[in-house]
């Protein structure tokens, strides 16, 4: 089974200097839910055309799919005459817009099912809606299948009435379809060449098409960015009601945006203002508050308050924030204390080794059990180039340090406060690196030149 799905058109609609299709629904571009709902019914081979801004479009999918470019972008039957090489010359072949984000992929899979059945040569999802506004329109005979699709801008009063319309997803016999394909035209109120006039053409030769009515929720194109709105609510309520009966508690569906391929274990409880997007998997006995986390791993009986997790992974027993910001490529590690104000970026935590507060950890790897003390800053940069430390394990440092890169901190170890620490310090050392204290007695008195009162 073959895919052809539609993603070469401006979308004036949107208004946007980004094509339409990669705008995002819950932190991934629309098409990708289509290309999603496809390989859900079982099509492996999928062809994307591309044509606005095609590079844009091909960088912002992750899917494997094989691209075809249109250029100009003629119309929906010009889409498809363009891709037409890329199909074999028998079996089927399904034909969605890159813009209906919503469909599913058992709606696909009943409606190929009813396509093989009922022996059509072309079926087409249609759905009935109380404002037609803008859709196709399908044309029925007495019999209920499909004579002709007409086009709102070229429809006849009496047309315009029909509430009957094409969610523009079709499945056909790739033989027949490649038969009337080239004699479709422009000859329309808008001068493109309408995928939608293959059907008349069809009919014309003596073969059927039917029509399988699908929920309207699930065929709803996205043209404006209301539209792009109302279908990120419709998904959002999707996603959260699957985590719902999976045993996920959402506090407040309402403010809790989750992502479709987040996966959250048993009994973790997500409270509000939660952005969770992108390959994001978090464990079971979870507690999750006001937090956006992207493509990251969280295990199992973790709290995250009111921070953010960028591309990393954090195993068991963590606790992270309130106002921590993780940054991509860290692990932080089981039983690991990660505070308030600490931030975070490309490094590994041992096992147990507490941030509890105000510190920047940066291109470090730290050991098991280490207390980072208040303040403690990994001076990481030198203006040019990043650099390591390495801290071993059991390290203390004290509040308010400075680790200077590249330098190593050996197991056991301790740093005195308010060090800043340029050397290497050996194994069971203390590392004392600022100014002893001097003491001046009476200096207020002798600076400010006091009288003793008599
Ligand atoms: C289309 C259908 C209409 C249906 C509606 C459902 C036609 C002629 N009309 O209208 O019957 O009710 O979808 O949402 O097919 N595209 C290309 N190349 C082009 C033009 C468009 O790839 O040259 C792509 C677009 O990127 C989009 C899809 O085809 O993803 C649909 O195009 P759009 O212009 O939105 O069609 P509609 O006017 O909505
Ligand atoms: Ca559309």
């Amino acid at each position: 089974m073959n895919a052809v799905i539609l993603a070469a058109g401006l979308g004036t609609r949107m208004k946007s200097k980004r094509p339409k299709v990669v705008h995002e629904i819950l932190g991934k571009p629309m098409v990708e839910y289509v290309i999603g709902a496809v390989k859900g019914a079982g099509v492996e081979h999928i062809i994307l055309v591309v044509g606005h801004k095609a590079e844009e479009v091909k960088s912002a999918i992750r899917s494997d799919v094989d691209f075809v470019l249109q250029q100009p972008q003629l119309g929906t039957g010009h889409a498809v005459m363009v891709a037409k090489e890329s199909l074999p010359d028998e079996g089927e072949v399904l034909v969605l817009a890159g813009d209906t984000p919503l469909i599913t992929s058992q709606t696909l899979d009943n409606m190929v099912k009813y396509h093989r059945e009922k022996g059509y040569a072309a079926t087409v999802v249609t759905a009935l809606v109380d404002d037609p506004t803008g859709y196709g329109r399908i044309v029925k005979d007495d019999g209920g299948d499909i004579v002709r699709i007409v086009e709102h801008k070229d429809a006849s009063a009496d047309e315009l009435g029909i509430c009957e319309i094409n969610a523009g997803m079709y499945c056909f016999d790739v033989k027949k379809l490649k038969e009337v394909l080239g004699s479709i035209s422009n000859d329309n109120a808008q001068k493109e060449y309408y995928l939608t006039d293959a059907i008349a053409l069809l009919r014309e030769k003596g073969y059927r098409v039917g029509a399988f009515l699908a929920d309207s929720h699930e065929v709803m194109g996205i043209n404006d960015r209301v539209q792009l709105w109302e279908a990120s609510s419709i998904m959002k309520d999707r996603v959260l009601k699957k985590h719902m009966l999976n045993g996920v508690t959402i506090v407040d569906p309402n403010n809790t945006y989750i992502g479709p391929d987040v996966k959250i274990g048993q009994d973790t409880v997500i409270y509000p203002g939660c952005v969770i997007e992108g390959e994001v998997e978090i464990g079971d006995d979870c507690y999750i508050a006001g937090s956006r986390l992207i493509d990251c791993k969280i295990g199992h009986r973790c709290n995250v308050l009111n921070s953010v997790i960028v591309s990393s992974q954090v195993k068991d027993n963590v606790n992270i924030g309130p106002f921590a910001y993780v940054r991509p490529e860290s692990v932080i590690g089981n039983n690991v204390k990660i505070g308030d104000f600490v931030e975070i970026k490309k490094s590994i935590i041992g096992d147990r080794t507490k941030v509890p507060h105000l510190t920047y950890v940066g291109d470090a790897q730290i050991g098991s059990e280490c207390n980072l003390g208040c303040g403690t800053i990994f001076v990481n940069y030198d203006g040019k180039v990043k650099h390591k430390t390495v801290v071993g394990d059991r390290v203390f440092i004290g509040c308010n340090s400075n680790l200077v890169a590249p330098v190593l901190i050996e197991d056991d170890s301790y740093i005195a406060a308010g060090s800043t620490i340029t050397d290497n310090v050996p194994k069971k050392a203390l590392a004392i690196a600022r100014e002893r204290q001097v003491i001046k007695e009476g200096w207020v008195d002798k600076k400010f030149n006091k009288q003793e009162d008599n």
